[in-house]
């Protein structure tokens, strides 16, 4: 079968054992078809002489090779993908949605893609980093993309300071190496990013394997029904393996035995059937809920911490088939959180106010206009877009439709069911300022509730990063975890 090696080293034994000879055929040819009587000598004038440019074997060869890469993702460069199935195994999100991806007993089929945020195409799969969760659910109305993460928050709440965040985390312009004061300047200043390192700089931010982490929606988003009322919800993934994470050292020593130690991990675990699972998971909250809630339910920085606002089980989630090829598959799959099918909206959160713009256009440049032709991001459902036209590499262009809307030649037409929901808003454009936050009381209870492993570990892997960093920036640091700690703040003290 396609794609179940049961080991990545073995793949071309696989491949050779599935080989068709009937259908192969047995020249080798051009991307023409033209068959090819010489693969390894150029055509040159004599036997010493130089090459021919009428060897046009030999120019296509090369000139296609000088074409092979595209830009890598700006973030979340690396990564593993796999597809799956979405089954909904309760009613619970019927009367909040009606978005037919939540029907009780409904299936999608989906494609998952884990990866790291920081690093780029070839970096190391175990450093300390974020760990992407991106989820297309191809649903019969259409993609939804619910591109998560597997930490519950995020390190800003405006769209605005992503470009910089990302700077930070990326290389220093001279000396092209990462940075820890870059990194700890900006994150100090902006202390929002507090809670968000407690969980990066616990255990958390070493997974032991894609398998054995939970993934997260992060952003709230708006659940509309048939009557056109609106709650409001965050989507989880809670992990059906057992949760398991490297410490540091066992993190550090992979990164260099293994550099693509999670990335075989996933592809291995699936091609022996071994198929990881999660539960899929919502919380929900009403608009007087939200409105009254003691921080803003908005805030991509604050974690809905599950004894305040309750989590209930709503289906599974099963990757069960690896990708038959990686660059067709995983690096050009494009994953966008303005997907959504109807049901499905996008609450005010100002981060994801932005992704909602700068994912397509990042496609746009990355892949070209044309993507979602592609097998890997097309949706299951009938497309009749139909005035989205030409482009580079359009194979599929409508042919003789109508390339205008509205137009008395088709029978498909705008459908009322499909109109977003309408809400009323009653306010002054205010200036850009955050209103008075507190930063600090979540991951003073996030750190209340770790053991004292998990204290160790975390004031440890702090203190590692915060050694080399410029002193004033350092104490910059230490103040936001005095804020959160005392007792934090004096192990920090410590070791340092
Ligand atoms: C990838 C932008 C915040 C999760 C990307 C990409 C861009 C981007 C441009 C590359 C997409 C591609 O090349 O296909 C942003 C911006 C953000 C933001 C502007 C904030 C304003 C977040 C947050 C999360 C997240 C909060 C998690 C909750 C991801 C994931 C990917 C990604 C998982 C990889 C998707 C894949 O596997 O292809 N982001 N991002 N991002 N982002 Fe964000």
């Amino acid at each position: 079968e396609e794609g179940y090696c049961t080991s990545a080293a073995d793949q071309l034994m696989c491949f050779k054992t599935t080989l068709d000879e009937t259908n192969e055929g047995d020249a080798l040819t051009t991307g023409q078809g033209q068959g090819i009587g010489d693969i390894a000598n150029s055509k040159t004038a004599g036997p010493r002489g130089p090459t021919l440019i009428e060897d046009a074997l030999h120019l296509k060869e090369l000139a296609q090779f000088d074409r092979e890469r595209i830009p890598e993702r700006v973030v979340h460069a690396k990564g593993a993908g796999a597809y799956g199935e979405l089954h909904i195994t309760s009613d619970f999100l019927e009367k909040y949605s009606k978005a037919a991806v939540f029907r009780n007993g409904s299936s999608s089929p989906l494609f998952l893609r884990f990866s790291q945020v920081a690093g780029e195409l070839g970096s190391q799969d175990t450093v300390r980093d974020v760990r992407g969760f991106a989820v297309k659910v191809k649903t019969e109305e259409g993609i939804w993309d619910l591109v998560g993460n597997n930490l519950p928050v995020f390190f800003i709440r405006d769209a605005r300071l992503f470009p910089s965040f990302i700077h930070t985390q990326k290389r220093n312009p001279q000396t092209h190496l990462k940075d820890t004061n870059m990194a700890w300047d900006f994150l100090s200043l902006r202390n929002e990013s507090t809670l968000m390192l407690m969980y990066l700089y616990s255990d958390l931010g070493t997974p032991a394997s894609y398998r054995r982490m939970n993934g997260f929606g992060v952003h709230t988003f708006k659940l509309v029904n048939t009557e056109g009322d609106s709650v409001f919800a965050r989507f989880n993934w809670r992990v059906n393996q057992e949760l398991r994470n490297l410490t540091a050292e066992e993190a550090m020593g992979l990164a260099g035995k293994n550099p693509d130690y999670l990335l075989q991990d996933l592809y291995e675990n699936i091609a022996q059937k071994n198929f990881p699972s999660w539960t899929f998971t919502v919380q929900i909250l009403n608009a007087d809920e939200a409105e009254n809630l003691h921080f803003n339910p908005f805030d991509p920085t604050k974690v809905w911490f599950t004894d305040e606002i309750p989590e209930y089980e709503v289906g599974k989630l099963i990757l069960n088939k690896n990708q038959n090829n990686y660059f067709a598959e995983v690096e050009q799959s494009a994953f966008d959180p303005a997907n959504m099918p109807c049901g499905i909206e996008p609450s005010p959160d100002k981060l994801l106010q932005g992704r909602l713009f700068s994912y397509l256009d990042t496609q746009y440049y990355r892949l070209g206009v044309n993507f979602n032709h592609l097998p890997v991001n097309r949706p299951v459902n009938k497309v009749i877009a139909n005035s989205y036209r030409d482009g580079h590499m359009n194979y599929d262009n409508d042919g003789g439709m109508p390339n205008y809307n509205p137009n008395s030649f088709m029978k498909a037409s705008a459908l009322p069911r499909y109109k977003e929901s309408t809400y009323r808003l009653d306010s002054d454009i205010v200036d850009r300022h955050e209103p008075a936050n507190d930063n600090f009381f979540q991951a003073t209870q996030l750190y209340e509730s770790f053991s004292e492993t998990d204290k160790i570990h975390l004031a440890q892997n702090l203190a590692r990063d915060l050694k080399p960093v410029f002193p004033f920036i350092r104490e910059r640091a230490l103040k936001n975890f005095e804020a959160v700690s005392s007792d934090l703040f004096d192990r920090l003290q410590q070791i340092l």
